[in-house]
């Protein structure tokens, strides 16, 4: 079980490195992430390189027992870099020309930015592969920046001729008879740029997957060079999630020996902790069976955008253990010590700007041993259990946050979200599924709002019905093809023929509606016909809104928490309520109690055990279920 934060003793001068180590030994800290922002203290001028610096820290970490995850650190090039390489700096949609002062700031596809990565990731590599100190690799991170400039014009051409072959393919696929947008030569394509008014939304999408190989491409690199010394070492890279990421980190999961995400929650309280099972069963699903950690959070606080709100007493705790139970190998922070200046100064650290004497350091520690703990209790180490799947596709996602929509208030992140929630508040525990993935071993599968289907994986989800599984699809699935183009004769598409329903017109809707069974729409409403489906509920002029055909629901409209509940109740899960977060992994049940009231649960041997106010207990499995 790993425990620690990202450290970046670059900031501080070389006494408080020796404290550091002391203290991060009293919290039971064993892996920092070292370098991720220090490329300009590493490489002052180009191809001049100062390690001094790093190797005592190298060397302070391992006498402290504390392991390394080193970075890459080619998130950040410093200013001589921008300046020898103008080209490498990255241009915005608009075409202006951003400059160094942040991060993050370089073209993932300028030859210049590729060769200085790879020669600052040799030099590291060439420096500390055998150091004794050395765990893991961290490549880079939050791969997720864009540019649009001329290199990224030519590398996204030649990603589209793999894709496509002939240009009229390209045609044909972005529809470029709409607008006379018709391509007579690969030259006039271009990356997605400032334009008079909608962009082609088929161009975006494409242009979001290239992003994601082409960033992807950066990072294999690097993890092909750095495996090349150490064989045996894991190579990572932090995941970010936002609808700004243009990563497919279901692909990339691949790609790396541990997936790694960074987690801060958008608001506190219930809505950090729906979004930490939300997180963490999305990382356990990525990772598909193998090792996962929480790279980043923030300790005792949360960042809600408008201002900070402190973590409450034991909260950071609670979501750390919320993604150990939801099988995370280890926990980490940004960062080990809060800053005292620098674009990030008032963001937390393990050891605030009040110093270790604190209720947040104190809170570190007591974390570090119940870790060590867990890590003791060798049943908790398997397998979480989860009967549900919700369907996840990062491609369905960015395609419903193209402009030109029926509505702009359609949100797949919000309707996975929900269902998400509701499963979470009634004791399920859900794995996130690919459209294509094996669906046969869960009990049922829940689909939000997936606008993009291609035809094998709707036959898949057929298969998966046909077999006996439980469906329940929103509205707005399956309504366009992997181009982005709509499916004739009838929404939803491709998944007409499971459902047992064709759509004809859709309705947004501007205020809520009532159905039958004491159920309210919003959002959005659709004119259903039965083709082989009955009605469950329906709207006030009796036409259908929730339909079945043998085990496959549909929801014509946005229901309520409740009301998702209801149709979840009606498609056999069983629904009880569920005040404390209780998960299995492996032989052993996490409780975690998050809220201010005692609860009790069905305990070891089935008795009830009683849960203080914020208490988190772990518990044998076998007797509890
Ligand atoms: C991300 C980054 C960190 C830091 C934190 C602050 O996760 O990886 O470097 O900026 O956000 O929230």
């Amino acid at each position: 079980m790993f425990y620690g934060g990202d450290y970046n003793p670059e900031q501080w001068p070389e006494e408080v490195w020796k404290e550091d180590v002391a203290l991060m030994r009293r919290a039971g800290v064993n892996l920092v992430t070292v370098g991720v922002f220090s490329w300009a203290r590493l490489e002052p001028s180009p191809g001049v390189y100062d390690f001094t610096w790093l190797d005592t820290v190298m060397d302070l970490l391992h006498e402290g027992g504390v392991q390394v995850d080193l970075a890459t650190p080619t998130a950040s090039p410093p200013p001589w870099f921008s300046l020898l390489h103008p080209d490498a700096l990255p241009v915005t949609v608009e075409g202006t020309r951003l400059t160094h002062g942040s991060r993050d700031t370089y073209c993932v596809s300028a030859p210049p930015y590729r060769q200085a990565s790879m020669s600052i990731a040799r030099a590291l590599a060439e420096r500390y592969h055998a150091h004794p100190a050395l765990a893991m690799w961290h490549v880079h991170n939050e791969y997720g920046t864009r540019c649009h400039c001329d290199h990224v014009a030519a590398a996204f051409r030649q990603w589209l001729e793999t894709r496509y072959g002939a240009l009229e393919a390209l045609n044909e696929a972005w529809t470029t008879a709409f607008w006379s947008q018709g391509y007579s030569a690969w030259e006039q394509v271009t990356p997605p740029r400032a334009t008079q008014y909608l962009p082609n939304p088929s161009q975006a999408l494409d242009f979001r997957r290239f992003l994601s190989d082409e960033l992807l491409g950066h990072f294999t690199a690097q993890r092909d060079l750095l495996k090349s010394f150490t064989p045996h070492l894991p190579v990572t890279t932090n995941f970010v999630f936002g609808d700004w990421v243009p990563v497919n980190h279901h692909r990339w999961a691949r790609e790396v020996d541990v997936v790694a995400i960074d987690h801060y929650p958008s608001g506190p309280g219930t809505t950090a902790v729906e979004e930490g099972a939300f997180a963490a069963d999305l990382a356990r699903s990525w990772a598909g069976g193998r090792p996962w950690l929480l790279m980043e959070q923030a300790a005792g606080v949360v960042y809600t955008g408008a201002r900070m709100a402190a973590k409450r007493e034991g909260e950071t705790i609670r979501h750390s253990m919320q993604h150990v139970a939801r099988g995370a190998e280890g926990v980490l922070f940004f960062q080990w010590r809060a800053s005292r200046g620098g674009a990030e100064q008032w963001h937390a650290g393990m050891v605030p700007h009040a110093g270790p004497s604190s209720r947040l350091f104190g809170e570190i520690c007591e974390l570090g041993a119940l870790l060590s703990d867990t890590e003791a209790d060798t049943e908790a180490d398997g397998e979480v259990a989860a009967e549900v799947a919700l369907l996840w596709d990062a491609e369905a996602w960015w395609a419903l946050g193209s402009p030109g929509l029926p509505s702009l208030e359609l949100d797949y992140l919000d309707a996975l979200r929900q269902a998400h929630r509701v499963l979470y508040h009634h004791g399920h525990t859900a794995d996130f599924a690919a459209p294509s993935a094996d669906l046969s071993r869960y009990r049922a599968v829940l689909v939000p709002s997936l606008y993009l289907l291609s035809d094998a994986d709707a036959a898949n989800l057929a298969r998966y019905v046909e077999a006996g599984g439980t469906l329940v699809v929103s509205f707005f699935s399956g309504v366009a093809d992997e181009h982005a183009r709509v499916r004739l004769g009838g929404y939803p598409g491709a998944l007409r023929d499971v459902l047992g329903v064709r759509v004809e017109e859709l309705r947004p809707l501007d205020a809520p509606v009532s159905l039958t069974h004491g159920l309210t729409g919003t959002l959005w409403s659709e004119v259903v016909h039965l083709e082989g489906a009955t009605a469950v509920a329906a709207y006030p002029d009796g036409a259908p809104a929730i339909t079945r055909r043998r085990g496959a629901f549909y929801l014509s409209t946005r229901l309520d928490d409740a009301g998702y509940a209801w149709v979840l109740r009606q498609a056999g899960l069983a629904m009880p309520d569920s005040p404390v977060e209780l998960v299995r992994r492996g032989d052993t049940v996490f409780a975690i109690n998050h809220t201010d009231l005692p609860h009790t649960v069905a305990g070891p041997g089935g008795g009830p055990l009683r849960l203080e106010p914020g208490q988190v207990r772990l518990y044998p499995a076998q007797t509890s279920r």
